[in-house]
Parts: C-alpha cells; sequence; structure tokens
C-alpha cells in the first residue's frame, strides 16, 4: 500500500516543524523544500535520524527540487517572511504574495490532485494567491488559522479555570488578523457553557489575548513568529485529509455565499476529509457576532483588494 505523502514548502521554523510533527505522527513520507535546498535537506535528514529513536517510520527527504514533491496527497504552504515586532500580518502581503504565488504554482504543477493547506501570512490574502496560482477548485486550498486561534483560546481558557485543555473546546471565525472573532458563546469545558464556569470580564480577557495571541510571541521571540502551535495546527488539518477524519475544524475557506459572503477566504467552521474541504456546516450567528464576522471579512477584502492594486 502506498504511504500518503506529505510536501512542506519552506524549511524555517514552522516548516521544519510541520515536518517534525507530520513524521512522528506517521501520516506518511514527508519532504520539505526551500529554495535553500541543503538546509532542507540538512534537517529532513536530521529528523529522518530521530526516526529511530522516536519510533517512527516516516521517510523523510529535503531540498529545492519540486520534483521531490510529486504526487503529494497534502503540500503545506509555509514559505515566506514572518512579521517583527511592530509589524501586523499585513505588512508581509507583497512580498509573501509573490513567494506563494510560485510556491503554489510549483507545487500543482507537480501534485495536481493534492490539498494545499497556506500558513504563510497574511494568511486569509495568500489563500486567494495559492488559489489563482494553482488553479485548484476551493476543496483543495485551505488556510491554517483558525485550529491555531483556537488553540490559544483553548490554551488561555484552560489555564484560567486550572483544567485539562483536552476539555475545552473553543473555535475563532473570521481572517487571522487583528479583527478575528474568538466566540465565547460556544465554548465549552466538559461540555459545560463557559459563561457558567467564568465571569465576562476574565472572558472578555481571554478574548482579547487571543486576537493579540500572534503578536504576543512576536514580541518575545523578536526575530520572528510563533511556529511550535501553527505547525501543529498545520499538521491536525492535513491528519484530518490524510486519515479521511470528517473532522469539523475551523480554517480559512473560500466562502460561496455561506454567511452571507461571497468569493472571500474568511475562517469558519470546515468539515475536512480525503477530499480536502467536504463541507461548509454553518452556524447560527447572533446579531453581534455576525457584525464582527462581517468586519472581519471586510478587512480581508481590503487586502485582496490591495493586492490587485499591486498587481501581485
Ligand atoms: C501567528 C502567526 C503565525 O498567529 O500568524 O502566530
Amino acid at each position: 500500500m502506498r504511504r500518503p505523502k506529505i510536501s512542506v514548502i519552506g524549511a524555517g521554523f514552522v516548516g521544519s516543524t510541520c515536518a517534525h510533527w507530520a513524521a512522528s505522527k506517521e501520516l506518511g513520507d514527508v519532504v520539505l523544500l526551500d529554495i535553500n535546498g541543503d538546509a532542507a535537506k540538512g534537517k529532513a535528514l536530521d529528523l529522518f535520524e530521530a526516526s529511530p529513536v522516536e519510533g517512527f517510520d516516516s521517510k523523510v527527504v529535503g531540498g529545492s527540487d519540486y520534483a521531490l514533491t510529486a504526487d503529494s496527497d497534502v503540500v503545506i504552504i509555509t514559505a515566506g517572511l514572518p512579521r517583527k515586532p511592530g509589524m501586523s500580518r499585513d505588512d508581509l502581503l507583497s512580498t509573501n504574495a509573490k513567494i506563494v504565488k510560485d510556491c503554489a504554482a510549483q507545487a500543482a504543477k507537480h501534485s495536481p490532485q493534492s490539498v494545499l493547506i497556506i500558513v504563510s501570512n497574511p494568511l486569509d490574502a495568500m489563500c486567494h494567491v495559492a488559489m489563482s496560482a494553482s488553479g485548484f477548485p476551493r476543496e483543495r486550498v485551505l488556510g491554517m488559522a483558525g485550529v491555531l486561534d483556537g488553540a490559544r483560546f483553548r490554551s488561555f481558557i484552560a489555564e484560567a479555570l486550572d483544567a485539562s485543555v483536552e476539555d475545552v473546546q473553543a473555535f475563532v471565525f473570521g481572517g487571522h488578523g487583528d479583527t478575528m472573532v474568538p466566540m465565547p458563546r460556544y465554548v465549552s469545558v466538559g461540555g459545560i457553557p463557559l459563561q457558567q464556569l467564568l465571569s465576562k470580564e476574565k472572558i472578555d480577557a481571554i478574548v482579547d489575548r487571543t486576537r493579540k495571541g500572534g503578536a504576543e510571541i512576536v514580541n518575545l521571540l523578536k526575530t520572528g513568529s510563533a511556529y511550535y502551535a501553527p505547525a501543529a495546527s498545520a499538521v491536525q488539518m492535513a491528519e484530518a485529509i490524510v486519515r479521511d477524519k470528517k473532522r469539523y475544524l475551523p480554517c480559512a475557506v473560500y466562502l460561496k455565499g455561506e454567511y452571507g459572503v461571497n468569493d472571500l477566504f474568511c475562517g469558519v467552521i470546515a468539515k475536512l476529509g480525503a477530499k480536502g474541504l467536504e463541507g461548509v456546516p454553518t452556524l447560527e450567528l447572533n446579531s453581534e457576532e455576525k457584525v464582527m464576522f462581517e468586519k472581519s471579512a471586510a478587512a480581508v477584502k481590503e487586502l485582496v483588494d490591495a493586492m490587485a492594486k499591486l498587481g501581485v
């Protein structure tokens, strides 16, 4: 039986950590690709050499030639610059658009049936770039943001309650930017609605920290952005696809009328399985949530329009 194949484009901190988690979970064989082929090759070899100790059977190879990625089931695109303190994700727009365009076109050429998971920022705008460069349908172009933002939300809630993270279910809607929409009304801890466990003030503070979660890490690292949680989140999406798990995960999806939004990537709950996006189960939003979601979608649209003006 053929093992699934996962390619990771960009061998920086996020990319190499994706390779690490994908291999150690034995999701399949892993290819790590970077314009710096030797660095990718070295990290892949190092990871492969860890496999006898950790006990995982995943072939891991690296390099700069897209031929290595041929016939991947999932391609995770992490290439691009990370932000530095004081920068917003949107400041990366034109530089990363050029990089993601090239990566998505090459990946699609060598793996025409793959599902692309985009991680590069500004996330929702980069999903548009990848969809147009690959020519893939919306089922096979997904953005990683909601799992990450939801994981931050879940971590902070678990910490506040001194509860297991395993029992905290929570998600975030909207774009992966300052306007993201954490959804406290839908948080449950062991099935108990969060409002019954924490005061409004505490919930509001957690919502605010979640929105700024990426910047909190950037300000501490100073030379780049988060990578453990972003990589774990991208790999959870890849796992849902290669294992056909039919998971309901928050992801950036190209909306075609859902939630009243058309032709725009935005974070919603998506059903992920072997075909990639297998459905957009819709959730009832109250008027306050609707206003915040529309504001967030408008911010994504502004970036997409700015890209069109820049000609990228
Ligand atoms: C973050 C970056 C990866 O949120 O967007 O940490």
